[in-house]
């Protein structure tokens, strides 16, 4: 239908993702997990996963990740219970669930966002506390007042007791509390770490007996606080062109576009691989002060890549074992790598595969993607990364979730949800892998048009019946993000994701950029007069002319949004104008050439698109120096 132009849109390539936070926990009131279970068979498994150290002899500290699989019935709520066997053994503050304590006796009731629990879900909560004499496990767990590790019991015959839900835990937010005391020492030491837990843990007092501290709980923003990681290569690049300083400093992400990428060398005898890029981020971590340090990766390479484009195709092909290659080669090493324990106190946001499951939801009507939604390809290609990235207890997943024109219409904006929603909960980890979703990833989608909003209208009609608009829900990156994260939410990503907009070439400034509304009371030329994103249609994507840097990376921009990033380096060319050999995959889309006239995914228009770009990814001179003089802010 004519309002999806699932192209234009459908094409571009920003996306970004959601990630779930830590860890969710279930439970509630006791009389609610009464009435869920009335016809539920509650069956379950609890993993009970500890890191401790001593801070003096016969006393110490420890953080215990308890993970909750239900193996019964779907549970609309949960309660967790257990007994510690010593009388030493102390909860002092917990996350994901509502913790406390009576004697030996601990509680931990599900939080609204994590209450409910499908068939074979799992939760991950957990807490830090305090030991004296030994710190032994619970030998066992009931959830709803069933012993877990049994078959499934019809009846659920939960205690009586009354919950003793008012928590002390001081913080609601799933992620636990930052490290009360600083760390002894920030390098590894071989001494004594009990359990290999991949969380975190807080220690509680400096002590030289103390053991590293762990990696810190992943937080809530990975951009709040930190630097972000400057690649020199770009920066050097950047730095090469008239006025290019200006900007050179900036963090731009890393894209593993293929599995050489991942090594050093790959892309000519100085290349860096993903190991040279993380060891450069220590350094760069390690001279930043107090301040933690942000690198983004992008995790692109799915088989059948870019199904509905030319321009960025891959290596990898379903029909030629695509799918298992990419697991084994492409993301299991690149996760053998981020595990690295040097690497723990980074923290690694992981872009999760631009423009990939929205093509499956818009462009089915193109065979590369019609098999990549048959075969379950990228479904089960995400979902694997997901898990894999998620057990990597510093790295925080965002997934690609499209821009405003081309998710915008709710014929593409529920089912996108739905879909991310469905993939997330077939990672290991569910949905918790998700800490948030990206939008805008490479495209030009103006971050917010001053004037005009998707209420106005022109002579008492509705801007959404103009030509720009066309019955978009959406005219711009920052409402469309605010309300995606919502609806993802009420589809069952947890509460706290967190959105990023990719802002690295949505500026619009420059002498053509309107300085007021139009005064125009045709409808048409009203919107084409105010609008800022100078674009011939929304659907357009490769290398646009009139384009500007966008707002500089920052963290906590607007409520929702974790951060503005730079995910697509500017001056790396969106596709080749005409067609140019290259043994990366990449083919011709003439949408990157300025003499096409479109298709229809751009409305049959004009490409809008600048004359003689290279290969995508490679370095673009004349757009980057076009970036620069229109950035809007300015520089
Ligand atoms: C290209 C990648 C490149 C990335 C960043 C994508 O369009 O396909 O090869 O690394 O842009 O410039």
């Amino acid at each position: 239908m004519s309002s999806i132009p699932r192209s234009g849109a459908a094409r571009s390539r920003l996306r970004r993702g959601l990630a779930a936070m830590a860890v969710a926990a279930l439970g509630s009131t006791l009389a609610v997990a009464n009435a869920t279970a009335a016809n539920a068979a509650v069956a379950c498994d609890v993993t009970y996963a500890v890191n401790e150290w001593t801070s003096s002899p016969g006393t110490g500290g420890f953080t215990a990740n308890v993970t909750i699989k239900n193996t019964g019935d779907a549970l609309s709520d949960w309660t967790l219970r257990f007994a510690f066997p010593n009388a030493g053994q102390q909860v002092s503050q917990g996350w994901s669930a509502t913790w406390s304590q009576s004697g030996a006796n601990v509680t931990a009731v599900a939080m609204d966002w994590n209450r409910s629990l499908a068939t074979n879900a799992t939760v991950s909560i957990g807490f830090n506390g305090t030991w004296s004499g030994s710190n032994p496990r619970p030998t066992a767990f009931s959830v709803n007042g069933v012993t877990c590790g049994g078959t499934p019991s019809p009846s659920p015959s939960p205690s009586p007791s009354p919950s003793p839900s008012p928590s002390p835990s001081p913080s609601p937010s799933p992620s636990p509390s930052p490290s009360p005391s600083p760390s002894p020492s920030p390098s590894p030491s071989p001494s004594p770490s009990p359990s290999p837990s991949p969380s975190p843990s807080p220690s509680p007092s400096p002590s030289p007996s103390i053991p590293p501290e762990p990696p810190g709980p992943r937080v809530d923003n990975p951009y709040a606080g930190a630097t972000g990681y400057v690649n020199p290569d770009w920066a050097a690049s950047a730095r090469s062109e008239p006025g290019g300083a200006a900007v050179a400093n900036t963090s731009t992400a890393i894209w593993l576009d293929r599995i050489a990428a991942i090594s050093s060398g790959s892309a000519g005898n100085n290349s860096k691989g993903l190991r040279d890029h993380l060891d450069l981020a220590v350094e760069q971590d390690a001279a930043n002060g107090s301040q933690a340090l942000t690198i983004q990766v992008v995790v692109y390479n799915l088989p059948n890549r870019d199904c509905s484009a030319l321009a960025s195709n891959g290596e990898l092909l379903i029909s030629q074992n695509g799918l298992n290659r990419y697991k084994t080669e492409y993301i299991d090493v690149i996760a053998g790598i981020m595990a690295d324990p040097k690497y723990r106190n980074l923290r690694i946001v992981a872009i999760i595969e631009i423009d990939s499951l929205p093509n499956l939801v818009t462009n089915l009507n193109l065979a590369k993607c019609q098999e990549a939604k048959t075969s379950g390809a990228y479904e089960q290609g995400v979902a694997y990364a997901l898990g894999k990235l998620y057990a990597i207890p510093n790295v925080y997943n965002y997934v690609d979730a499209g821009h405003h024109g081309w998710l915008g219409w709710d014929t593409n904006f529920g089912p996108s949800s739905q879909l991310f929603a469905s993939t997330a909960a077939m990672a290991t980890g569910g949905r918790n892998t998700v800490h948030g979703f990206i939008t805008n990833t490479a495209n030009y989608s103006a971050l917010v048009e001053p004037y005009f909003t998707i209420n106005s209208t022109v002579n008492g009609q509705t801007i959404r019946q103009s030509r720009w608009v066309d019955w978009n829900f959406y005219v711009d990156e920052l409402s469309y993000a605010q309300a995606f994260r919502n609806r993802l939410i009420q589809d069952g990503f947890p509460s706290n994701i967190g959105m990023l907009i990719d802002t690295s070439r949505n500026g619009w400034g420059g002498p053509n950029r309107p300085t007021g509304p139009s005064t125009s009371t045709d409808m048409n030329t009203f919107v084409n007069q105010s609008k800022i994103d100078r674009r011939i249609h929304a659907g357009n994507w490769c290398n646009q002319s009139g384009a500007g840097l966008g707002e500089r990376p920052r963290a906590n921009p607007a409520p929702g949004i974790d951060a503005y990033v730079w995910v697509k380096p500017p001056g790396e060319s969106d596709g080749s104008s005409s067609a140019i050999p290259n043994d990366e995959g990449k083919g011709f889309d003439r949408m990157c050439d300025p003499t096409y006239g479109g298709n229809e995914r751009n409305g049959n228009s004009a490409t809008g698109a600048l004359p003689n770009a290279p290969v995508s990814g490679h370095w673009f001179s004349a757009q980057f120096r076009e970036l620069l003089a229109n950035a809007y802010p300015p520089l």
